[in-house]
């Protein structure tokens, strides 16, 4: 559809919401609400869309970067005149336009598709997406004649009581015969309480004109209204994470209780992995087939194999092979990667470190900006002082080593392979391969200590 473009509204405040974040900046699922406003616009139109910013703009442009071409609305003098902004650079263009509120970021492809389809189809001035929602309140309501034919929109601000009741309300989604809206948009006025002008004005002028205007009710209802405060963000947050649940439902994924499971809509899962309740998986997190994930886990930005179990635990940026073992109580940093067949246990924390292939961490260990090698153990207690105050340095540990319990392992320092290091040890010094390394206090043993004591008393 190359004879489409997009144009999408991202200018406004959003007063409603109250905060400093431009309105169509606030997150929905962890991602921008115009992010998901762009995602469908690419699925209609290979082109770039164009974004109309203006309130806190160089956030918006910030966000969306290369994604879009910009245009800026200083003021905001409504959405008549942030489209008008946009037709500015839009020269002797023939097509259609398709014009998007970037605080709608329930739309689907799917919906925009049929609106295109019908606007074709019915050759119209302009195609409009309408809805039926129970409490129009806020929301422009959709004029029709007798003939059950569209004749106008008006704003919530100037309904007569009788049109407040009218409960079909205007989506904010239309698409235009570019060359009739080019035409009715001069002759827009700013007449109304807000002293703006209104895109919704433009269905009355090209209806006075005589031209096709029609309409496309959509069955999903209010999910595609725009929130214009918190508590229809969260609303929207509620029916965004329901829609991504599904989906994963649809290829194999079990969720044991989705109304405490969190999934961010560029995450990845594979079939046959099973979320327990409590689980938050965040980013562009990648999970393999198999995997049983929670209770109680929060996984941001990793990419975790296949059969591989993650429970009441903590990871940020890692990296996890196949078949490994994460939990409970593990606290994996970024930066961290656990090869194949590996074990992290209870009250684990990993930075910036390597796990090598079947190596243990099982238990109450800090293994910070150290490589560890193949079929390693590392004893309960193990530390890596990995910190002198000013740097941060490395300990090398390399296959088959095996660390005794209550180790702090001075870094830099490299143990070698197979090495034995001795329970309760303080290593300052590199010990080679198949050496063992005992570096405590001897053990003073003094026969019959008490006995003398109480022969004194
Ligand atoms: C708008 C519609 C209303 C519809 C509702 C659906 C108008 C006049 N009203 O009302 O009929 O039912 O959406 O959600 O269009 N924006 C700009 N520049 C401006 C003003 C707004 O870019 O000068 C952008 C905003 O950033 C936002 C979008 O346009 O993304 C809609 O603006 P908003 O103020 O939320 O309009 P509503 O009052 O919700
Ligand atoms: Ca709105």
């Amino acid at each position: 559809m190359s004879d489409l473009k997009v144009v999408i509204l991202a200018a406004g405040k959003g007063k409603r919401m109250k905060s400093k974040l431009p309105k169509v900046l606030h997150p929905v699922c962890g991602l921008p609400m115009v992010q998901y406003v762009l995602d469908a616009a690419r699925e209609v139109s290979p082109e770039k869309p164009l974004v109309v910013v203006g309130y806190k703009g160089e956030e918006v442009t910030g966000v969306l970067g290369e994604q879009a071409e910009y245009f800026w609305q200083t003021e905001q003098l409504g959405t008549g005149h942030a489209v008008k902004i946009a037709c500015s650079g839009l020269g002797s263009f023939n097509g259609d336009l398709l014009v998007l509120y970037g605080d709608t970021p329930l739309v689907t492809a799917a919906t925009l598709r049929q609106l295109i389809a019908r606007h074709r189809q019915e050759k119209a001035a302009v195609t409009l997406l309408s809805t039926e929602v129970e409490d129009p309140g806020g929301y422009g309501r959709v004029l029709r004649d007798g003939d059950g034919r569209v004749i106008g929109i008006v704003e919530d601000d100037q309904a007569t009581p009788e049109e407040k009741a009218i409960t079909e309300v205007n989506t904010g989604i239309y698409c235009f015969r570019y060359s009739d809206l080019n035409e009715a948009l001069p002759e827009l006025r700013a007449d109304n309480a807000q002293g703006e002008y209104y895109l919704t004005d433009v269905v009355a002028l090209l209806q006075e004109k005589g031209r096709k205007i029609e309409a496309v009710k959509a069955g999903d209802s209010w999910e595609i209204l725009g929130p214009n405060d918190r508590k229809a963000l969260a609303e929207t947050e509620r029916l965004m994470r329901q829609r991504i649940l599904m989906h994963w439902m649809d290829e194999g994924v079990t969720f044991i209780d989705p109304t405490t499971t969190y999934v961010d809509p560029r995450v990845k899962l594979g079939a046959d992995t099973t979320v327990y309740p409590g689980t938050h998986l965040y980013g562009e997190t990648v999970v393999g087939e198999g995997c049983h994930l929670g209770p109680y886990t929060q996984i941001t930005g990793s990419r975790i194999g296949n059969n591989c179990r993650v429970f009441f635990s903590v990871l940020d940026t890692v990296e996890v092979g196949d078949d490994v073992n994460i939990g409970p109580f593990a606290n994996l940093r970024p930066g961290t990667v656990v090869e194949a067949r590996a074990k992290v246990g209870d009250f684990v924390e990993l930075k910036n470190s390597r796990i090598g292939m079947g190596s243990k961490v099982p238990h109450l260990s800090y293994i910070g900006d150290s490589q560890i090698g193949s079929g390693v153990n590392i004893g309960a207690g193990t530390i890596t002082c990995n910190y002198d105050g000013k740097n941060k340095h490395a300990t090398i540990i390399k296959d088959g080593a095996f660390i005794g319990s209550n180790t702090s392992l001075v870094a830099p320092v490299t143990i070698g392979e197979n090495a034995l290091v001795g329970a309760g040890s303080t290593i300052t010094k590199d010990v080679p391969g198949r050496a063992l390394a005992i570096a405590r206090a001897h053990q003073v043993v003094k026969e019959n200590w008490r006995k003398q004591e109480e022969e004194k008393d």
